[in-house]
């Protein structure tokens, strides 16, 4: 499942523009001083991490994932030189205790094998009074930008594949996981947003691009069946064939302190 995301440019239109939209959300509520150290785990192409450079003012940000071509687009952002990229796993994370102040997990979680492995990690490399804090779309609702796509496959009996574990995207999950961890002051929150297409054809390619799980699923159908696909996502979207889309999408975020 890692392996879905390798194409840092195509995650771009996919992702990264909800990405920061959502993650303005997240840091307003995190509310954090300037100068700190961040850790960014799963920072894909760097469009979260881009924000935090641009709205926290971090004395130092490090941004961990598994993918070479997400970290290699992160490179190639213009804020991108004033943070640090390293390949690696949420689970094992190669830094010393109590190296960050603030340590972020943003549209990743439910990727994660092992999310409590993950949460453990970064509480252990954040410093005493840190923060650790993730934002994850909820599968478990139809809450993503790309949700009508999974929707209409379920409906043609040919359901897409999941990441493996959604169940940690959810609001109680989540505070059961950041409590198991051993944070504390544990709260949680949805966080939502507009996302805004400027025609179906722009929602249609972006969501089906291969990177991800949705997208390399749909990339796989043969043409009469994404044909069939494509149709049937059109007629389940208000508005008209071919004006603007816009689609409500929320996601479920974390936040915990460090004892
Ligand atoms: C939906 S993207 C989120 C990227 C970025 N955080 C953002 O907000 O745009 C999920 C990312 O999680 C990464 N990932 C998957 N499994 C991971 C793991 N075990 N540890 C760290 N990152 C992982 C993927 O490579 C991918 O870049």
């Amino acid at each position: 499942m890692t392996g879905t995301f390798n194409d840092g440019a195509a995650y771009e239109r996919l992702m990264g523009r909800w990405s920061r939209k959502i993650g303005h959300l997240l840091l307003d509520w995190l509310d954090v001083a300037p100068g700190l150290d961040w850790l960014d785990v799963g920072c894909g192409n760097g469009a979260f991490t881009e924000e935090v450079i641009a709205r926290c003012k971090p004395h130092a940000i490090t941004g961990i994932d598994p993918s070479d071509g997400q970290l290699a687009f992160a490179r190639s952002r213009a804020e991108g030189a004033s943070a640090t990229y390293i390949v690696g796993n949420a689970m094992k994370l190669p830094f010393a205790d109590a190296s960050f102040d603030v340590s972020v997990m943003p549209l990743v979680i439910a990727f994660v094998p092992d999310p409590l492995a993950g949460v453990r990690e970064m509480k252990r490399t954040t410093r005493k009074g840190g923060i650790v804090a993730a934002y994850m779309w909820d599968f478990t609702v139809s809450s993503r930008p790309g949700a009508v796509i999974t929707d209409t496959l379920k409906k043609m009996g040919v359901p897409p594949d999941y990441p493996p574990r959604i169940d940690a995207a959810r609001q109680d999950k989540m505070r059961e996981i950041w409590t198991e961890a051993g944070l504390v002051d544990v709260e949680t929150r949805e966080l939502r947003i507009m996302t805004e297409f400027p025609s179906f054809e722009d929602f249609w390619s972006s969501n089906t691009l291969p990177v991800g799980p949705l997208g390399m699923f749909v990339s796989k159908l043969d043409d009469e069946k994404r044909n069939e696909l494509k149709r049937e996502v059109r007629a389940a979207l208000p508005g008209s064939a071919d004006g603007p889309v816009a689609i409500p999408a929320w996601a479920n975020a974390v936040k915990g302190r460090v004892v």
